[in-house]
């Protein structure tokens, strides 16, 4: 035993008073086997997000994942449409606090096995509030009215504050097609052919155990089983060349740069890949469905073709691109949208050279730089969107200002203009005044603080919360330090006011 982590008599009779002052806490007996100053409590079920209060968790930080799935698709219709998956997931992450026990987020699938290094946990009932659960257990709790789903770890011995410790869960289940707070397709979303998987904001759940927040992003390694013929394209790069073997293809795939779990996939489908490397080295992986009609591939081809450009002005504009990788995954189903998955933007049936210049622009805006809580969803939407504007100009189409202006054209009596756009509820994530106002109010600052401050303040902010997350009013204070003018009236009027402003 250190010194550091023994027990001397006045720290035990200072855990005792504490243990009489705090109802519910640990009894001193069950400490005094592990002794670390203060308590060990549970982590939070929660990241503290109203708008998805069950969304993450708290006590631990995840550093990485290691993600070993294996999927069968579902068999030709007139079968139902259900895939079955089975994972293994290792989970690496660092508590801090002294944990008595932590959650993961898991929707639906079965949990076979959890170990916390290599002590495996027993499965239990969950327990009543106050009762307590003797050695290493875990539970369940599935409660779809409140969004709540949960897997309990009860580690022992307990976890101390700043330990590190490996987390492995053995899972698997049906696959379906989940949707999310709207009723929209998310998650692990099955095909026929395969699974679009598009987890924003809370769906990476639906496929593997996770603190499903972007407050906690990790790096990520996947290796993805599928029956031979079908190819699985996740984040980041190959770490290696698919092995075949009995019928089963197994694709690795590494993302080494912190992401966030809502930008996670791991689609499968039959696709084409095509590599290639942009002028200054960057790695593009392209995933076309095979299937898409003539029409969807001539423009998506046409659009993919542009990448590297976009690369280019994107990187004038902003930062040097902030991974190690770019490309798409383009499936001939839909979800209905398209997502800005890290590295490898997943796209509903066609990628359009003005939605691929939004999932480019989200790299920067929205994955290097991800929203602190879910209300902030403009600073993603806003920025790609505006992004998108300044792309449609620099390759000659129409200007900025004009896209500006048609937002501006829409009258003041339009319910447009009703949406609080920094706080636009978990059921306004992806309304278009989000996106449009949100472009609108970038444009509008830029004519207010110029063209140098306002790109500066870009630039600024891209570096200050790299690999991190960040609120509006980071944003702000931001643009204030950059311009150095005060602009609290001007965001309240664009971003916390449900009526149109004044143009410019
Ligand atoms: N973030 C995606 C994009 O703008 C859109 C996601 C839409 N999701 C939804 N459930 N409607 O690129
Ligand atoms: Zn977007």
């Amino acid at each position: 035993m250190s010194a550091r982590t023994r027990t001397t008599g006045a720290v035990l009779a200072a855990l005792a008073a504490a243990a009489v002052a705090v109802p519910g806490a640990t009894p001193v007996a069950a400490l005094a086997a592990e002794p670390r100053g203060e308590a060990a409590t549970p982590g939070d079920s929660g990241a503290g997000d109203p708008y998805f209060p069950f969304a993450g968790n708290g006590g631990y930080d995840v550093r990485h994942y290691d993600l070993d799935l294996t999927y069968q698709p579902p068999a030709p219709e007139p079968a139902p449409l259900v895939g079955r998956l089975s994972g293994v997931a290792t989970i690496d992450l660092t508590a801090t606090q002294n944990l008595d026990r932590f959650n993961l987020d898991l929707r639906g699938l079965d949990v076979h096995e959890v170990e916390v290094n290599g002590r495996s946990a027993e499965e239990v009932d969950p327990p009543s509030p106050g009762e307590q659960v003797e050695g290493a257990a875990y539970w369940r709790v599935q409660n779809d009215a409140q969004r709540q789903w949960e897997l309990t770890i009860q580690p022992r011995p307990r976890l101390t504050k700043g330990e590190r410790a490996r987390v492995v869960v053995t899972y698997g289940g049906d696959t379906t097609r989940p949707t999310d707070i709207e009723g929209a397709l998310y998650g692990w979303v099955t095909t026929r052919d395969g699974a679009m998987v598009v987890n924003e904001p809370e769906g990476a759940m639906t496929w593997y155990p996770v603190s499903d927040h972007p407050t906690d992003k990790a790096t990520y390694g996947f290796e993805i089983t599928v029956p031979e013929g079908k190819v699985a394209v996740a984040n980041g790069l190959p770490r290696r060349k698919p092995v075949t073997k009995d019928g089963w293809t197994t694709w690795f795939w590494k993302a080494p740069d912190q992401q966030a779990s809502y930008l996670t996939t791991a689609s499968v489908g039959d696709f084409t890949l095509h590599t290639s490397k942009t002028d200054r080295g960057l790695a593009v992986v392209n995933a076309v469905d095979k299937d898409l009609t003539a029409a969807n591939a001539a423009t998506t081809s046409a659009s993919l073709a542009r990448q590297a450009d976009m690369i280019a002005f994107f990187e004038d504009t902003f930062t040097r691109y902030p991974f190690n990788s770019f490309g798409a995954i383009v499936d001939d189903d839909s979800v209905g949208y398209a997502l800005e998955t890290q590295t490898r933007p997943v796209y509903s049936r066609v990628a359009s050279e003005s939605t691929v210049a939004h999932e480019l622009a989200h790299q920067w805006l929205g994955n290097a730089v991800s929203p602190e809580l879910w209300r902030g969803i403009w600073l993603n939407e806003g920025w790609a969107s505006y992004a998108e504007w300044l792309w449609a100009e620099e390759s000659g189409g129409r200007s900025a200002q004009a896209s500006f202006e048609e937002v501006m054209a829409i009258p003041a009596d339009d319910p447009f203009w009703t949406v609080v756009v920094a706080d636009p509820g978990p059921l306004g994530l992806f309304v278009a005044p989000v996106y449009d106002r949100g472009a609108a109010t970038l444009h509008a600052l830029r004519l207010e603080i110029g063209d140098r401050a306002f790109f500066a303040s870009a630039r600024r902010w891209l570096q200050r919360y790299d690999d991190s997350t960040a609120t509006t009013e980071d944003f702000e204070a931001v643009c204030e330090k950059v311009s150095g003018e005060s602009l609290d009236a001007f965001f309240d009027t664009w971003l916390r006011t449900p009526s149109k402003p004044p143009t410019p």
